[in-house]
Formats: C-alpha cells, structure tokens, sequence
C-alpha cells in the first residue's frame, strides 16, 4: 500500500484546477493569490479548529465579491462537513501492510489489483436472479449525483455467502494484510450497465463535453477493498473495468488529495451552484479525484493511460480485486448491450 511502498515521482502530481474548465470559464471564482501555508500547517499538525479558522477567513473574502446565497450556503455547509471528516480520518490513516506470501497480496500489494476466476455456481442464488430481473425492467433516467442507473444492494444471506466464497479464494485475507487489519465483505451490490448510462458523467454532469478518460477516478474513501464479479461476458464494448497499475501507490500533495476527496463527495460540481460553492476555495486545492473529464483527448496523460491501463475483460477472468480509495480505475463505459456484475465491498470487521 502506498505508505510503506511509495512511488512519488508520477504523471499524476498536479491536480487540474476544475474551474479552467473550458465550459465553465464564465463563472464565478476565487481569484486570490491565497497563501496555503496556514492549512498546510494545520493539517500537517492534525489542528482541526486552525485549519477551519484559515479556511473561514480566505472564504469569508470572497463574500465581497459575490454574497452567497441560502442554497449555496447549504452546499458548503455540507462540503465544510464532509472535509472535517476527511480531515479526522487521514489523521489517523498511515498504515504498513502486513506481508504474507500469497500472489493475491503480492499483486495487490505492487499493482493494487488482482485477476482471479471464482466459481460463480456457489455464488448465484435467488436473491441476484430476483435483483436482475429488476434492474433489467428498471427504465433509464437521471440518477442523482452519487447515485447510479441500475444498482441494488444485495441481502445479508448473500453477502455472507459471498463472503464465504472470497475467504476461500484468499481475497479477504490479501485485502486484510494489504491494510492490516480484520476485514469481511460488507456490502454488494447487483449491477446493470447499459450505453444509456450518465452515472459515469456525474462530475461537471451538466456540461457537454465528454473526453476519452471521462470516468476515470480514485475512489474518495479509502481504506476497504473492492471487487468487481462479472456474472456474464464483458468485451471491450462492454463497458469493463479498467485500472491503472502501480497508481495505487502513487503519493499525491496531502492537502490536496483532502480537498479533491472532499469535493467529489459535496455534489460532483453537478451544477452552477454547487460548482460556486467549491469555486470560492483559491487556485490550488480546486482539484478532485474524479478528474477523468478534464484529461484532455490530445494530451499526454490520455495518451499515457491509453498505453498504460489495464483492461479488464472477462477473457482474463470473472473477478478483479483492487484498491479504489488509492488506485486509478474506471468502468461500466458500455457502447454496446449489458454488463451485468457484482460490486463487492470488503472493510473493517
Ligand atoms: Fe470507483
């Protein structure tokens, strides 16, 4: 994992600002030259009430520039909850893997992910066949920001069975040295991807340009595991899973990496007001981790993840294990027909 295997010179140091975003250079922003040092200190010292008092005053000047009104103060007040709470988590989230020797933890450990083939008959039951044919009738439309177009949560008897299939199959127990700690599957999710999809554009989701790596993103939340089960065939049409490897050690600028996480979970800049809420924050921690829209088609990080991404299609097999709250992936891009999978999340016991 990233702390006690580091890679610090990578593509991906600097953060875009998301307000030089061609479609949204009309709007409001903080045009300050701020200095960062006082947040960067008050995290760096764990001081939760300097780093609020620094960030009241540099938002308290943009006031004068433009009033904020009832609803924008209500996205703020949610942002400004949303990063103390992030704040409180990375003052404690420092961990060193514990080794073993297993390929599924080497590859995890190195990589930040692992391919395996589960046997998908101890894992289908009544409950998956009931939930797809839900989700399969479920009509398209606009799931809110966070949200997705075609997803259910599975029962507790399943998940438990699921959790016994990933016991053992040794995934639980790579996950559980990967972050040293006790873990079990905690919740799945039955999935429906369809090309009608807009859960995957929900960053800026009202804008209209959608670039090649829009989608591509590190989870906000870190510390659990994932796996993607594909219960069908999945090609490259169908929208399968793609994970950049080695990202999941990549060390960003902690202050940033604390916004960026914050701002994807404080309404994805869905909207102008939402946007103006984040974009009252100075030059330099406008970032977030869901930055796959701003990669431009032409450049070279795009033409960087084009030769570099690994693809995951069910050629290779039905299961990938990763690390999303660290690692780069994407997925459930379909152009054409269904994907059809099992979203499994393993955390603390
Ligand atoms: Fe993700």
């Amino acid at each position: 994992m990233r702390f006690d295997n580091p890679i610090l010179n990578h593509k991906f140091k600097r953060f875009t600002d998301i307000a030089d975003y061609e479609e949204v250079k009309s709007e409001f922003r903080n045009e300050r030259k701020e200095d960062l040092k006082p947040l960067r200190d008050a995290f760096k010292k764990k001081k939760l009430d300097k780093f609020n008092y620094s960030l009241d005053k540099i938002i308290e000047k943009t006031k004068k520039d433009l009033p904020i009104s009832e609803k924008e103060e209500n996205i703020s007040l949610f942002f400004r909850k949303k990063l103390n709470q992030y704040f409180n988590f990375y003052k404690n989230f420092k961990i060193n893997s514990r080794m073993i020797k297993s390929k599924i933890f080497t590859d995890l450990y190195s990589n930040g992910f692992h391919v395996c083939n589960l046997d998908l008959s101890k894992i289908m039951n009544k409950d998956i066949e009931k939930k797809y044919s839900i989700l399969s009738k479920k009509k398209d439309w606009n799931p809110p920001p966070g949200t997705h177009d075609r997803w259910l949560e599975l029962n507790p008897k399943s998940v438990s069975k699921i959790d016994k299939v990933f016991r053992e199959s040794g995934l639980i127990k790579a996950s559980e040295a990967y972050y040293a700690k006790k873990m079990r599957v905690t919740r799945v999710r039955m999935t429906v991807h369809r090309p009608s999809d807009k859960g995957w554009k929900h960053f800026f989701y009202d804008c209209k340009k959608v670039t090649r790596h829009t989608g591509i993103h590190i989870d906000p939340l870190e510390g659990v595991t994932k796996a993607m089960v594909y219960l069908d065939k999945v090609d490259k049409t169908k929208g399968p899973t793609f994970y950049l490897p080695k990202s999941n050690r990549f060390i960003y600028d902690p202050l940033k990496e604390l916004f960026a996480r914050s701002i994807v979970v404080s309404g994805r800049c869905s909207n102008k007001i939402t946007r103006r809420a984040i974009f009252r924050l100075p030059k330099g921690i406008r970032g977030t981790m869901e930055f796959g829209r701003f990669i431009k088609d032409n450049s070279e990080i795009a033409k960087y993840l084009d030769k570099n991404l690994f693809c995951f299609t069910s050629d290779k097999g039905n299961t990938l294990l990763f690390d999303p709250g660290a690692g780069m992936h994407n997925g459930a891009v379909v152009k054409n027909g269904e994907r059809i999978a099992l979203m499994v999340v393993m955390d603390s016991i």
